[in-house]
């Protein structure tokens, strides 16, 4: 379970990137994250693995407050998917999915590629799971296609069996037959596991069909926050539109909280 409380990030330069944010996601659940360029998604989910530290609030893993004395422990809980992938292009696929245990594995050990046999086959039977032939293993990542890259950047992930995966844009350089794939693995290695997603990503269609929940930001705020179905073109065009959320057609839905998920702040 991840939760936000009374989120705030106001970067040095007075841009408020995320205001009094309020959000759980429990466990096993895919959150989709939507909003304009600018919104505070990647703020947010930065906000998670310690990228980003927040002006005020709280951000907790299963009920542990990230801060400075807990960030080492809750990384090893939280892994990140890539909009870029992030690979060691000219290293192997096998020692791009064992970078995957840097947060617990020695300097030295990982410097000199020592891992033991029981990692070295957890990392084959990821990238068998996640659709990757064996005989890519040792080719160089930079040698992949971008669908094939992802696919390791999802087996690095999962590597340490996290709470938390964080998809910042996961698909948004893949076409749209690889993107449904790639999104369906991490769905699938997420719901495996009971690991919490969130996942941000600009195609409403994706977000509908692969999002168990869909939260939508604008100006660094929550304004939507509900099921796929809940999340109507009315509300999808009020989200991107110029005008602010409340200056919106009355008609349109307003706002609504995801059923028994939706953190109030503390009084
Ligand atoms: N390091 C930074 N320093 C100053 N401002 C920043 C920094 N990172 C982000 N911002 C600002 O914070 C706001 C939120 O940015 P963020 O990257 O979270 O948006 P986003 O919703 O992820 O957008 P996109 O869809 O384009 O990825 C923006 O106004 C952005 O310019
Ligand atoms: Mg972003």
């Amino acid at each position: 379970m991840i939760e936000f409380q009374r989120l705030s990030k106001t970067w040095p330069d007075g841009t408020r990137a995320l205001s009094e944010i309020n959000l759980r996601v429990p466990r096993g659940e895919f959150c989709v994250v939507l909003g304009p360029s600018g919104a505070g998604k990647s703020t947010l989910l930065r906000a998670v693995n310690g990228l980003m530290r927040p002006s005020s609030g709280a951000v907790r893993i299963d009920g542990v407050e990230l801060s400075r004395s807990t960030e080492r422990e809750l990384r090893k809980r939280v892994a990140m998917i890539h909009q870029h992938f992030n690979l060691t292009l000219r290293m192997s696929v096998a020692a791009n999915v064992l970078a995957g245990l840097l947060p617990v594995t020695p300097t030295l050990r990982a410097l000199l590629c020592w891992f033991k046999p029981e990692q070295r086959k957890r990392a084959c039977d990821l990238l068998a799971s996640v659709g990757l032939d064996p005989k890519h293993l040792g080719r160089r990542a930079g040698e992949l296609s971008g669908g094939q890259q992802q696919r390791v950047g999802i087996a690095r992930a999962f590597m340490l069996d996290p709470e938390v995966v964080l998809a910042d844009e996961p698909v948004a350089s893949l076409d749209p037959k690889i993107s449904r794939d790639i999104l369906s693995l991490i769905r699938e290695a997420a719901r495996a596991r009971g690991t919490s997603v969130v996942c941000s990503l600009h195609q409403v269609d994706l977000a509908r069909e692969f999002g168990d929940r869909i939260v939508g930001m604008r100006d660094g705020r929550i304004v939507f926050d509900g099921t796929p179905d809940a999340f109507t073109d009315e509300v999808v065009e009020r989200l991107y539109a110029g005008a602010q959320w409340e200056d919106a057609p009355a008609h349109a839905p307003r706002p609504q909280s995801h059923p028994g998920s939706f953190a109030t702040a503390p009084a």
